[in-house]
């Protein structure tokens, strides 16, 4: 019997919860613990898992009802999510009118709900045959009627921990594994921090408190953070200086000399006598100067040059500065510049609070000065000890991607090195309490606090003066995924990090069960689950082993101690990664480790974001090599592609749906032809009806990616075909363009997809127009809604099997791609060339003649609408001009270039496409033209 996952999945609503989780930032249940690049939502495991669990029966409409109130997503769970605030204001009726999206903006998330009322409970009893009266029951007697026991939910890559904590915290008995022991601890204390309720927060309430308050009176004995004005430093701002050898000074680099741009705070610098310093003040300047100084004036630090303060005319390269054999490596010992490196720090900024809340800039003081130095002496004290107990980083950073940026760019050699003796110094300091922890709860959550901290302050944070930052503030380490080295960053005091510090960890009341964390190779997983779920690292995006050392290095020796079976190394040697041939090497071991630890009725659930459909297909592959199969593939909108312009474009996660495949039914491709038009058009279509239902708005890649999945499902059930095994067919090596035969069908299923959606307005004419026309109009469709990859443009040509794109491409860099306008193929070289059933000119060059856009009736008709523009905008030579070139043909092609004219009109209307303003007023002109013309 299917699942109700394997026949519908409420996509629509779904996406618009996963998307409002997402946008929750730090407000997400597990993102308080510390930072992991994309933790999956967890209403998408909650459905995911209810999905898999729940029967489909033979009325699939009362199934999609009941599986919407388990989740509260009916319209009546919705309403009841409702905060009381929303439901004084708006009736039930209007609220039950409004799109989905717009009725839960004010909704609790149906994930911090313990589950539908009493007497929905009874409906979905009904329906189900259970008797639950919880989420907990409802999982136990699922679990036992398909399982025999109460079922158990794995994830082999659970990152940040989302999918065993929601398996957990909904009644399954919870797997998590990771290769990565930051992942590792992230997803323990999601269980046993979050998952533990009040009990928990109030143990951990009196631990926060003592240890700040044991912290802060060192601090404050030391003297290191007080100044003689009875005030408490807030901020230290520090910045790297640079003396070029044809440079009597120390350059001060910064991008930006703002300091808060509600204080109106300033840093100028000046010479000083005798000295090869300069030396800071900082000033309240007038709203005009502030304006100067937001546009960076003043700045000394510009696209990878130094700028001399006193002679804008003179700058130097950094990179030259750096010199031919790169910088000198920082050694274990070394936690500030050597006096002869290139690259010196300095201090050039406090900010100062007083016992009535009132802030102030300076710049250092002799006292200031006097109090760095302590702390570098009181560090230095302690460097060995603490190091050796662990409560400062002691690892070196290893070579990678992302690591040697800061070797190269500054020389940091040791992870320390990337915190200023302050940071090092309280960290040490706070983290000395750990000593005192009595479990392993307690230690985790102290070194919690720590790394949360760490990402918001190290010398890899941002100084922001914008109004929103208040009187200005500092930057997470981790704003992109990289370890980007930085000119000037601020540094938090002890004293400001005290409400971070002291603030509890949410916690969740419903109860989490049962549940087991390893960090181990998801190859040697040995544990078995009934449910796989997993979210594995992308090809190409995100280096969690290099990017996890920088919080690594702080778990290191305490890590060791809380959880000693595990290995407290990132093991970047066996990290997935890639997408060569070890990466799909080591993925079909994984996945078949996997099909291997579940039982014959078990089921998995791949989630996959990847942009590049061709990554995409290959994980296809992957997973039909590792003997499973696609029953199937739903795309839930999770988040917004950045950098696209309008914002209600979204980038789908794929949810690929597999079994395992038991019997090994031969294939043959002239059969399976047909069944993938079948299952990619259905798939099309529903995500069609969906879009037009106004809910979602899925992309151009979010239709390729399910064209894809589609027909995986059709190719997966067999395990070979026409004879050829899979296994084979992934690993062969080919020539560069080379495709296997499995290749040719899911490119296929991408043409169909291609095929398929039509751009609006083009219905009519779309049968009439070639493959290289269609994808002509299609890339201006998708340029038109703001698409500007490449890789796209790339996608759909394969699509319409369009080999050379590159005269029709105006721009072809990676994130600006853009297709010539009708006058812009003019000067491209690709001329119109030949007439229609009359050939009767022969208009072009010598370079057109082979490529079939060049003698295909849209570009004769671009030609038109060129000469129309050329013209002024009088449509006789255009007019004339398709006349001749068709002769009596054009009668027949009149209603259709009509019609495309008025598609093609309407593009300049679009935003971003100012390009095609006069071409398109011309094609609105010729049109109009057409439509009243006589024989
Ligand atoms: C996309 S993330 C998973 C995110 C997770 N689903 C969440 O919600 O936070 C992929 C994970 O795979 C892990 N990983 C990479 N190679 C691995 C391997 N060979 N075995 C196990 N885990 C691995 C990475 O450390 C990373 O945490």
């Amino acid at each position: 019997m299917p699942a109700f996952i394997e026949t519908q999945f409420p996509i629509a609503r779904l996406s618009a919860e996963a998307y409002k989780e997402r946008k929750a930032g730090a407000s997400q249940t597990l993102t308080g613990l510390g930072k992991w690049w994309g933790r999956k939502p967890l209403i998408l495991v909650r459905a995911s898992i209810l999905g898999m669990l729940m029967p489909a029966s033979n009325d699939p409409k009362k199934d999609h009802e009941i599986f919407l109130k388990i989740l509260t997503m009916d319209d009546a769970g919705a309403w009841d999510r409702c905060k009381p605030a929303v439901q004084r204001k708006s009736s039930r009726i209007a609220f039950d009118r409004l799109p989905y999206a717009e009725r839960i903006a004010d909704c609790e998330r149906p994930e911090n709900i313990e589950g539908p009322s009493a007497i929905t409970w009874a409906e979905v009893n009904a329906h189900l045959g259970t008797t639950a009266k919880s989420l907990p029951e409802l999982v136990e007697q699922l679990g036992q009627r398909t399982f025999g026991h109460t079922p158990r939910v794995g994830d082999s890559f659970c990152g940040g921990g989302s999918i065993p904590f929601e398996a957990a915290r909904i009644g399954c008995e919870a797997f998590g594994s990771d290769l990565n022991p930051v992942a590792g601890l992230l997803t323990w204390s999601s269980l046993n921090i979050v998952g533990g309720g009040q009990i928990v927060r109030d143990e951990l309430h009196d631990i926060f408190k003592n240890a700040f308050d044991t912290a802060d009176r060192q601090i404050t004995s030391w003297g290191i953070e007080h100044n003689e004005h009875g005030e408490r430093a807030e901020m230290f701002l520090y910045c790297v200086e640079v003396k070029p050898e044809d440079c009597d000074y120390y350059i001060p680099l910064a991008p930006s000399w703002l300091i808060s741009e509600n204080l109106r705070s300033v840093v100028k610098w000046s010479r000083v006598e005798s000295s090869d310093r300069l030396a800071p003040e900082v000033v309240t300047v007038s709203p005009i100067e502030l304006d100067l100084y937001k546009k960076k004036k003043g700045a000394t630090s510009k696209s990878g040059r130094v700028i001399d303060p006193f002679d804008a005319n003179r700058s130097w390269s950094i990179e030259a500065l750096r010199g031919p054999g790169g910088l000198r490596r920082w050694l274990n010992e070394d936690l500030v510049p050597c006096p002869d490196d290139v690259f010196q720090e300095r201090l050039y900024c406090i900010r100062w609070v007083n016992s009535k809340g009132e802030r102030r800039y300076a710049a250092p003081d002799d006292a200031d000065l006097a109090r760095e130095a302590k702390v570098l002496e009181l560090l230095r004290d302690r460097l060995v000890d603490w190091q050796h107990k662990g409560f400062i980083p002691s690892k070196a950073i290893e070579s990678g991607y992302n690591t040697d940026q800061p070797i190269r760019e500054r020389g940091w050699s040791y992870w320390h090195h990337l915190f200023t003796p302050r940071q090092l110094l309280i960290y040490g300091c706070y983290l000395e309490f750990i000593g005192r922890a009595e479990n392993a709860r307690i230690a985790a959550a102290i070194l919690l606090k720590l790394t949360v901290q760490a990402n918001w302050n190290s010398k890899l944070c941002i100084w922001n003066p914008d109004k929103s930052k208040g009187p200005g503030s500092t930057e997470q380490t981790f704003a992109n995924q990289a370890l980007n080295t930085l000119v000037n960053y601020g540094t938090r005091s002890f004293w400001m990090l005290r409400d971070s510090l002291l603030k509890d960890f949410d916690t969740t009341d419903a109860p989490v069960f049962s549940s087991e964390v390893v960090v181990a190779d998801a190859r040697d997983i040995f544990q078995d689950c009934d449910i796989w779920i997993t979210d594995p690292p992308y090809a190409d995006a995100v280096n969690y082993h290099e990017l996890g050392d920088f919080f690594l290095a702080w778990y290191d020796k305490q890590i060791a101690k809380i959880f000693p079976e595990w290995i407290p190394d990132a093991r970047a040697e066996l990290a997935v990664r890639g997408d060569g041939e070890y990466f799909r090497r080591s993925m079909v071991e994984i996945y078949r480790n996997l099909s291997r630890h579940m039982p014959d009725n078990g089921m998995q659930m791949v989630m996959f974001t990847h942009q590049d459909p061709s990554v995409w297909a290959d994980l296809g592959m992957i997973l039909w090599a590792a003997g499973l199969k696609a029953t199937a593939a739903w795309t839930i909108s999770t988040e917004t592609a950045a950098g696209l312009k309008q914002g209600n474009y979204v980038q789908g996660t794929v949810c690929l749906v597999l079994r395992k495949r038991i019997s090994s039914e031969p294939g043959f491709l002239d059969e399976v032809y047909p069944l993938v038009e079948d299952e990619v058009k259905r798939q099309i279509e529903s995500m069609q009806a969906l879009d037009e239902g106004g809910e979602p708005n899925f992309n151009d890649a979010d239709y390729q990616l399910a064209a894809y999945a589609a027909a995986l499902k059709v190719l997966t059930q067999y395990s070979n075909l026409d004879g050829k095994e899979v296994e084979h067919e992934v690993f062969a090596v080919r020539a560069k363009n080379e495709k296997s035969d499995f290749q040719t069908v899911i490119e296929r299923a991408l043409g169909i997809a291609c095929d398929t959606l039509i751009p609006r307005g083009l219905e009519e004419t779309w049968r009439d127009l070639s493959l290289v026309e269609r994808y002509y109009l299609r890339a201006l469709d998708i340029e038109s809604r703001g698409e500007r990859r490449q890789g796209m443009y790339e996608e759909l040509a394969r699509g319409f099997g369009v080999t050379d794109i590159k005269p029709l491409l105006k721009s072809d860099k990676a994130n600006g791609a853009r297709m010539y306008t009708p006058s812009g193929l003019a000067s491209a070289g690709l001329a119109p060339v030949g007439g229609g059933d009359d050939a009767i000119m022969r208009r072009g060059r010598a370079n057109s003649a082979t490529h079939p856009f060049a003698s295909s009736p849209l570009r004769h008709l671009l030609f038109a609408i060129r000469e129309t523009t050329a013209a002024d905008n009088s449509p006789e030579m255009g007019r004339q001009y398709l006349r001749d070139t068709f002769g009596q043909a054009y009668w027949g092609k009149r209603e259709s270039f009509v019609g495309l004219l008025e598609w093609i009109s309407a593009l300049g209307n679009a935003e971003d496409m100012g390009e095609w303003a006069a071409d398109s007023e011309a094609a609105r002109i010729l049109a109009g033209r057409l439509r009243n013309d006589h024989a």
